[in-house]
């Protein structure tokens, strides 16, 4: 039925808010898929470790920006489309949109290209609504420090790639003020959840 996209820089507490949105759809009655991204399908976990592994720290931008397609095709055609056809609620934990400022901005690649690259890869699949949590670039690499597991590849990034991501994120809302709900990440998760489930229901209708 809709598809709904979380996005946001790491430690942006995305994760947690997709998990709280489907638990109230959920208690709704509401039918709901949860998918992450890069993954959901056993393929899309073997790219995924290709990806995030940091023994491939001189991974080529287009190599990556084409791996995290590649998964994403296999995602939508496997297990996106299917429960989108079957009536469910489709939330994932990043989509196409990670790409556009990751790989678009962040690496440089152009949106443009890696729009194109991504239609082909996903059909057109676009998200019906996209959350995209904004949080001061900071406050994620205290909240990475204090996790106290090893980064991934991404994230081990320097601190100037990941400003490029969070203003790279102010942009995508910018450009689809239509699809792109912003939301302060950075205050506490019932009170993100009453904006979370509110959109949902001024913009899709849903009785949640
Ligand atoms: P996550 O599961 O912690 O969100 O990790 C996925 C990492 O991959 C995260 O650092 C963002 C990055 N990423 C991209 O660079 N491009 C993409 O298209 C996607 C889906 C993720």
């Amino acid at each position: 039925m809709f598809f709904i996209t979380f996005e946001g820089i790491d430690q942006s507490g995305k994760s947690t808010q997709l998990e709280m949105l489907a638990g109230a759809m959920e208690k709704a009655g509401i039918s709901v898929l949860r998918v992450r991204e890069p993954g959901g399908t056993p393929l899309g976990e073997s790219i995924r470790e290709l990806l995030l592994g940091p023994e491939h720290a001189g991974m080529d931008p287009w190599t990556e920006a084409l791996l995290y397609a590649a998964a994403r095709a296999q995602l939508v055609k496997d297990v996106i489309r299917p429960a989108l056809m079957q009536g469910k609620i489709v939330l994932a934990d990043r989509f196409i949109d990670s790409s556009l400022v990751y790989q678009g901005m962040a690496r440089d690649l152009g949106v443009e290209r890696i729009l194109d690259l991504n239609r082909g890869a996903t059909g057109g699949l676009m998200p019906d609504l996209t959350f995209v949590f904004h949080l001061a670039v900071d406050v994620s690499r205290e909240r990475l420090a204090n996790r106290g597991r090893v980064e991934d590849r991404i994230e081990g990034e320097p601190m100037e790639f990941h400003r490029k991501v969070e203003e790279g994120y102010r942009r995508l809302e910018k450009m689809y003020p239509a699809r792109v709900a912003g939301i302060d990440a950075g205050r506490g998760v019932d009170e993100i959840h009453a904006d979370v489930a509110r959109e949902c229901r001024e913009r899709l209708g849903l009785e949640i």
